[in-house]
Protein backbone atom coordinates (compact mmCIF):
# COMPACT_ATOMS: atom_id res chain seq x y z
CA UNK A 1 0.00 0.00 0.00
CA UNK A 2 1.50 3.48 -0.96
CA UNK A 3 -0.22 6.55 0.60
CA UNK A 4 0.17 10.39 -0.33
CA UNK A 5 -1.86 13.28 -0.40
CA UNK A 6 -3.43 14.63 -3.61
CA UNK A 7 -3.35 18.20 -5.18
CA UNK A 8 -6.01 18.88 -3.27
CA UNK A 9 -5.37 17.62 -0.46
CA UNK A 10 -6.81 14.56 0.02
CA UNK A 11 -5.34 11.47 1.35
CA UNK A 12 -4.72 8.81 -1.83
CA UNK A 13 -4.43 5.14 -0.52
CA UNK A 14 -3.13 3.21 -3.64
CA UNK A 15 -2.73 -0.66 -4.23
CA UNK A 16 -0.98 -3.19 -6.82
CA UNK A 17 -3.09 -6.06 -4.95
CA UNK A 18 -6.02 -7.40 -6.65
CA UNK A 19 -8.99 -4.71 -6.07
CA UNK A 20 -8.01 -4.30 -2.42
CA UNK A 21 -10.91 -1.17 -1.99
CA UNK A 22 -13.76 -3.23 -3.82
CA UNK A 23 -14.58 -5.95 -6.01
CA UNK A 24 -16.97 -3.23 -8.30
CA UNK A 25 -15.40 0.49 -8.15
CA UNK A 26 -17.36 3.16 -9.37
CA UNK A 27 -14.38 4.58 -11.57
CA UNK A 28 -11.65 3.59 -14.17
CA UNK A 29 -8.43 5.02 -15.61
CA UNK A 30 -6.96 4.17 -18.16
CA UNK A 31 -3.20 4.24 -19.19
CA UNK A 32 -3.04 3.29 -23.12
CA UNK A 33 -0.12 3.08 -25.64
CA UNK A 34 -0.34 3.37 -29.32
CA UNK A 35 2.70 2.59 -31.62
CA UNK A 36 4.92 3.36 -28.71
CA UNK A 37 3.37 6.52 -27.51
CA UNK A 38 1.18 7.38 -24.56
CA UNK A 39 -2.60 8.21 -25.49
CA UNK A 40 -4.20 10.90 -23.63
CA UNK A 41 -7.21 12.75 -23.72
CA UNK A 42 -7.68 16.45 -23.72
CA UNK A 43 -9.87 17.12 -20.98
CA UNK A 44 -12.19 20.06 -21.42
CA UNK A 45 -11.62 21.52 -17.88
CA UNK A 46 -9.35 19.15 -16.44
CA UNK A 47 -6.26 19.60 -18.67
CA UNK A 48 -4.58 16.26 -20.48
CA UNK A 49 -4.99 13.22 -19.09
CA UNK A 50 -5.49 9.61 -19.46
CA UNK A 51 -8.96 8.50 -20.33
CA UNK A 52 -11.17 7.18 -17.33
CA UNK A 53 -14.53 7.66 -15.65
CA UNK A 54 -17.61 6.60 -14.18
CA UNK A 55 -18.80 2.64 -14.44
CA UNK A 56 -22.63 2.87 -15.73
CA UNK A 57 -25.09 1.02 -14.43
CA UNK A 58 -25.03 -2.58 -15.67
CA UNK A 59 -21.55 -2.63 -17.02
CA UNK A 60 -18.44 -4.30 -15.89
CA UNK A 61 -15.22 -2.63 -14.66
CA UNK A 62 -13.78 -3.87 -18.00
CA UNK A 63 -16.54 -3.09 -20.36
CA UNK A 64 -16.39 0.91 -18.66
CA UNK A 65 -12.86 0.90 -19.37
CA UNK A 66 -13.49 -0.32 -23.23
CA UNK A 67 -15.90 2.10 -23.78
CA UNK A 68 -14.12 5.11 -22.01
CA UNK A 69 -11.26 4.66 -24.56
CA UNK A 70 -13.45 4.50 -27.34
CA UNK A 71 -15.78 7.70 -26.54
CA UNK A 72 -12.52 9.76 -25.21
CA UNK A 73 -9.97 8.38 -27.74
CA UNK A 74 -11.72 6.61 -30.55
CA UNK A 75 -9.32 3.67 -29.34
CA UNK A 76 -9.98 0.01 -29.33
CA UNK A 77 -8.34 -1.54 -26.43
CA UNK A 78 -6.40 -4.46 -26.75
CA UNK A 79 -5.99 -6.59 -24.00
CA UNK A 80 -6.95 -4.79 -20.61
CA UNK A 81 -4.32 -4.92 -18.12
CA UNK A 82 -5.21 -4.38 -14.64
CA UNK A 83 -2.40 -2.50 -12.18
CA UNK A 84 -3.77 -1.70 -9.17
CA UNK A 85 -6.87 0.16 -7.41
CA UNK A 86 -7.11 3.66 -5.38
CA UNK A 87 -9.03 4.98 -3.45
CA UNK A 88 -9.18 9.52 -2.97
CA UNK A 89 -10.58 10.51 1.08
CA UNK A 90 -12.77 12.31 -0.87
CA UNK A 91 -16.29 12.74 0.62
CA UNK A 92 -17.92 10.72 -1.29
CA UNK A 93 -15.10 8.29 -1.14
CA UNK A 94 -13.85 7.68 -4.80
CA UNK A 95 -12.30 4.39 -5.75
CA UNK A 96 -10.90 3.55 -9.33
CA UNK A 97 -9.70 0.59 -11.18
CA UNK A 98 -6.40 1.38 -12.98
CA UNK A 99 -5.36 -0.11 -16.09
CA UNK A 100 -3.13 -0.85 -19.28
CA UNK A 101 -4.08 -1.33 -22.73
CA UNK A 102 -2.06 -0.83 -25.83
CA UNK A 103 -4.74 0.03 -28.75
CA UNK A 104 -5.33 -2.14 -31.62
CA UNK A 105 -6.35 1.45 -33.82
CA UNK A 106 -7.24 4.54 -33.01
CA UNK A 107 -9.79 6.07 -35.17
CA UNK A 108 -10.64 9.97 -35.47
CA UNK A 109 -14.29 11.16 -34.59
CA UNK A 110 -16.34 14.25 -34.86
CA UNK A 111 -16.98 13.83 -30.59
CA UNK A 112 -15.36 12.96 -28.01
CA UNK A 113 -17.68 13.71 -25.37
CA UNK A 114 -16.09 16.07 -22.53
CA UNK A 115 -13.42 15.61 -23.88
CA UNK A 116 -11.35 17.16 -27.05
CA UNK A 117 -9.86 13.69 -28.16
CA UNK A 118 -6.93 11.83 -28.07
CA UNK A 119 -2.94 13.78 -27.23
CA UNK A 120 0.12 11.74 -27.92
CA UNK A 121 2.78 12.23 -25.61
CA UNK A 122 6.02 10.94 -27.24
CA UNK A 123 8.73 12.10 -24.63
CA UNK A 124 9.25 11.22 -20.75
CA UNK A 125 5.35 11.67 -19.37
CA UNK A 126 6.68 10.91 -15.33
CA UNK A 127 8.11 14.55 -16.25
CA UNK A 128 6.13 16.30 -18.48
CA UNK A 129 2.63 15.63 -16.53
CA UNK A 130 4.06 18.04 -13.93
CA UNK A 131 3.74 20.79 -16.51
CA UNK A 132 0.35 23.28 -16.44
CA UNK A 133 -1.32 21.64 -19.68
CA UNK A 134 -1.93 18.60 -17.78
CA UNK A 135 -4.71 17.74 -15.25
CA UNK A 136 -4.63 17.44 -11.27
CA UNK A 137 -4.87 13.77 -11.42
CA UNK A 138 -1.66 12.97 -13.73
CA UNK A 139 0.07 14.78 -11.12
CA UNK A 140 -0.37 11.98 -8.34
CA UNK A 141 1.45 9.46 -7.36
CA UNK A 142 -0.46 6.88 -8.78
CA UNK A 143 0.45 7.77 -12.17
CA UNK A 144 4.03 7.32 -11.34
CA UNK A 145 3.19 4.03 -9.78
CA UNK A 146 1.41 2.92 -12.45
CA UNK A 147 3.89 3.89 -15.19
CA UNK A 148 6.21 1.71 -13.11
CA UNK A 149 4.47 -1.10 -13.13
CA UNK A 150 4.25 -1.07 -16.82
CA UNK A 151 7.70 -0.18 -17.31
CA UNK A 152 9.13 -3.21 -15.07
CA UNK A 153 6.32 -5.77 -15.06
CA UNK A 154 5.13 -4.90 -18.96
CA UNK A 155 8.23 -3.59 -20.60
CA UNK A 156 10.87 -5.79 -18.76
CA UNK A 157 12.77 -2.16 -18.45
P1 LIG B 1 -18.51 14.61 -12.53
O1 LIG B 1 -17.64 13.63 -13.25
O2 LIG B 1 -19.21 15.54 -13.45
O3 LIG B 1 -19.46 13.97 -11.56
O4 LIG B 1 -17.56 15.59 -11.75
P2 LIG B 1 -16.59 15.47 -10.53
O5 LIG B 1 -15.21 15.75 -10.99
O6 LIG B 1 -17.10 16.29 -9.40
O7 LIG B 1 -16.73 13.99 -10.04
P3 LIG B 1 -15.77 12.90 -9.55
O8 LIG B 1 -16.72 12.03 -8.81
O9 LIG B 1 -15.02 12.33 -10.71
O10 LIG B 1 -14.69 13.55 -8.58
C1 LIG B 1 -14.99 14.16 -7.35
C2 LIG B 1 -13.71 14.60 -6.68
O11 LIG B 1 -12.91 13.47 -6.37
C3 LIG B 1 -12.81 15.47 -7.53
O12 LIG B 1 -13.15 16.81 -7.45
C4 LIG B 1 -11.43 15.18 -6.94
O13 LIG B 1 -11.20 15.95 -5.78
C5 LIG B 1 -11.53 13.74 -6.54
N1 LIG B 1 -10.97 12.84 -7.58
C6 LIG B 1 -11.63 12.22 -8.58
N2 LIG B 1 -10.79 11.46 -9.28
C7 LIG B 1 -9.57 11.59 -8.73
C8 LIG B 1 -8.29 11.03 -9.03
O14 LIG B 1 -8.09 10.25 -9.96
N3 LIG B 1 -7.26 11.41 -8.24
C9 LIG B 1 -7.44 12.27 -7.19
N4 LIG B 1 -6.37 12.59 -6.47
N5 LIG B 1 -8.63 12.82 -6.89
C10 LIG B 1 -9.69 12.47 -7.64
Amino acid sequence: MYQFTDDNGYTVTYSYDQHPFSASPAHVFILTRYNGQWVLTQHKKRGIEFPGGKVEKGESTLEAASREVMEELGGNVGELIYIGQYKVDVEPEIIKSVYYTELESLTPKSDYHETAGPVMITGDLLKERFNDEFSFIMKDETVRLSIEFIQHELDGG
